[in-house]
Formats: structure tokens, sequence, C-alpha cells
């Protein structure tokens, strides 16, 4: 569903079952930090908290208000059963507990939800034991959205149910082979994107990545990792132009000019963080490093995805979130 073009005229509220009133743009102050409210500054000063509920055309208020979380969209799966055939890189294969998992998981979910994200669930994939991984299946900007071709066989098809919710949102370009590409390597900063070079992605699918978003201005910049899954297993973006890393995977001078924030040396998993809006997701299991974000003044809140990292997944792995509007529908209001 893509945004409907924003009424000049304004937007309607629902004042009471019967009536309905229209509200001016110009008289929008601000949305709230809820889900589910919008403050309306009316004509000499009277302020009103609106239950979006009530709201004709809300989403063209969301859409037009900058920062408004709502408008963040959160694409996820539910954890296979079949998780425990996980594919696994770089750790030792453990049993895990697929209730536990599943139960994190929704956890999860319902925190991607409070934090005003509208959570999307995709088709369950039962037979795809890493589904619940939606992360490396797309990499979704604002201009556009591309389909990945994950560098594990056994991923590949999951790419296929992820396509089409994907083409509501976004043009999509699809990589193809002998491109590989987990979303898991792509790291977008701004207009960078940093694609790891990993045993999952390779160099001819940066160069199609290159072709479709440089101009839309981005500019693509490879990255060697070692020792991890995907390059966001050693770096992700928890404000902005500010990073958490794992120097020991990659080398923060990747990324320079952006502020960086190293894990804690104990805790080498640490490095993976989820930004949504203006809050960070993050494991509980990481308390030093956890210390290390909040004394910068980042925002935390704390997930215990434990059963989920056995199958080496972590926070980002878990969801695609990304702006309902893109780039081209997202006008500015009418004056
Ligand atoms: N189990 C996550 C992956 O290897 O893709």
């Amino acid at each position: 569903m893509r945004c409907r073009e924003l009424d000049p005229r304004g937007f309607l509220l629902r004042t009471t079952m019967f009536r309905t009133v229209r509200g001016r743009w110009r008289d929008v102050d601000k949305v709230s930090d809820t889900p589910q409210a919008i403050d309306v500054a009316l004509a000499g000063g009277a302020r009103h908290r609106l239950n979006l509920a009530d709201l004709e055309n809300a989403e063209e208020v969301c859409a037009a208000s900058p920062g408004y979380r709502r408008s963040l969209v959160a694409l996820v799966r539910e954890v296979s059963p079949r998780l425990a055939a996980c594919e696994l890189t770089h750790i030792a294969r453990q049993s895990i507990d697929y209730e536990r998992a599943y139960f994190q998981h929704a956890a999860y979910v319902d925190l991607l939800a409070c934090l005003g994200c509208a959570v999307r669930p995709l088709r369950p994939a039962p037979d795809l034991p890493d589904s619940v991984f939606v992360e490396d299946t797309a990499v979704v900007l604002d201009e556009l959205a591309i389909v990945t071709r994950p560098g594990a066989v056994s991923r590949r098809a999951e790419t296929t149910t992820v396509d089409p919710v994907l083409r509501e949102y976004r043009p999509v370009r699809v990589v193809t082979a002998p491109g590989t590409l987990d979303g898991g390597d792509v790291l977008v900063a701004g207009k960078r994107i940093f694609i790891g070079l990993s045993s999952r992605s390779n160099q001819a699918a940066v160069e199609q990545v290159r072709c479709w978003v440089e101009p839309a201005g981005y500019q693509v910049h490879t990255v060697a990792v070692a020792g991890c899954l995907h390059l966001k297993s050693a770096a992700t973006e928890v404000g902005d132009r500010l990073l958490l890393v794992n120097p020991a995977w990659v080398d923060p001078a990747a990324f320079a000019g952006l502020g960086v924030i190293e894990v804690d040396p104990d805790e080498p998993q640490a490095a993976n963080a989820l930004r949504v809006g203006d809050a960070v997701i993050f494991p509980t299991a990481f308390s030093a490093t956890r210390r290390r974000l909040e004394t910068a003044g980042v925002v935390i809140h704390g997930i215990d995805l434990s059963e989920l990292a056995k199958a080496e997944g972590a926070v980002t792995c878990c969801s695609l979130v990304f702006l309902k509007a893109s780039a081209a529908t997202r006008t500015p209001p009418p004056a």
C-alpha cells in the first residue's frame, strides 16, 4: 500500500460519532511519542490530544510529520520449528529450545510494536530453518528495495515471499547470479552504504547494488570482515553518524567520518544493535557494552534473544525496519 497523496485542504477529525471537522495542516504541532496519539495545536493556543483511531486520514498526517515512528514498518517472520537445522558458520551447534526461541521472538515483535512500528508478519516458512532472519533477504532504502540472493543456498527460497511484499512499498531490484548478498552484510549510514565482503556476500553483488543506488546519491564502500558471519555482526548504527563496532572483526578506519563506540572486549558479539527511530534494541546479555552506549546517550531497550543467538542470529537479523512511505511519496504538507 502506498501512502495516499496529501489532501491540500487538510485532514478530517471525527469529533463525535456523527460529526467530522476538517483540521488544517498548519495546526498540526507534533505527533506524540505514543503510537496512538497526535497533538494538535488549535488557533488561540488550545491543544488537543487525539486518538489516531479518530482521525480519518491518520496515515497522511503521520507521513507529513517528520520523525513520527508509526510511519515505520517492521517486516518479521515467525520462528521455523526447524530452527535447530539452521546454517552455522562461526559458532558450534548447540541444542535450541524452539518454544523458548518462539517466545523470545514474540517479545521482540512486541517491542517493535511498542516502539511504534507497524508490524507486518511475512508468510511463515516452516520448512526454511533460517527464515526468521528476514534481514538477510532484502535491503530497503528510502528510494528502492533490493531483494538479495543469499549466500547460503539453503536460504535462497526465503526471498520469494519477501519480494511481493516489498513491491507494495518501493520499486524493487533483485540481485542475480553470480552475485550473492545477505542483508546482514549491508550497513546503511545516511547516504553511505557499507557492504561486508563475507562468506555470504561477493563483489558481483556489490557492483549490481552500486548501479542501482548511485543514481539515488549513495556511495558504496566495501569492507573486509573477519571472524564473524556478517558486517552487521561487527558494526551497526546506534545514532546519526554513530556506529557500535567490534574492532576485532572490522577495522573502524573503514568508517572514516562516523563516530565509533567500541564493544566491551569481553563481549565480542555485542556489536549488533537495532536502531528503531530514536531508540536502540539491544541484547540484555551485554551489560558492559550497554553501559558504554548509555554513557554516550543512546536510549536502550533490552531484549533476550539468547535462543536465536544459538542460531547465529541477533537483533537486526529478525526484522526489516523501514519508513512506510518511499522518498518519492513523502511530499511535505501544504502550507
Ligand atoms: N543461521 C544464520 C545464518 O547462518 O544465516
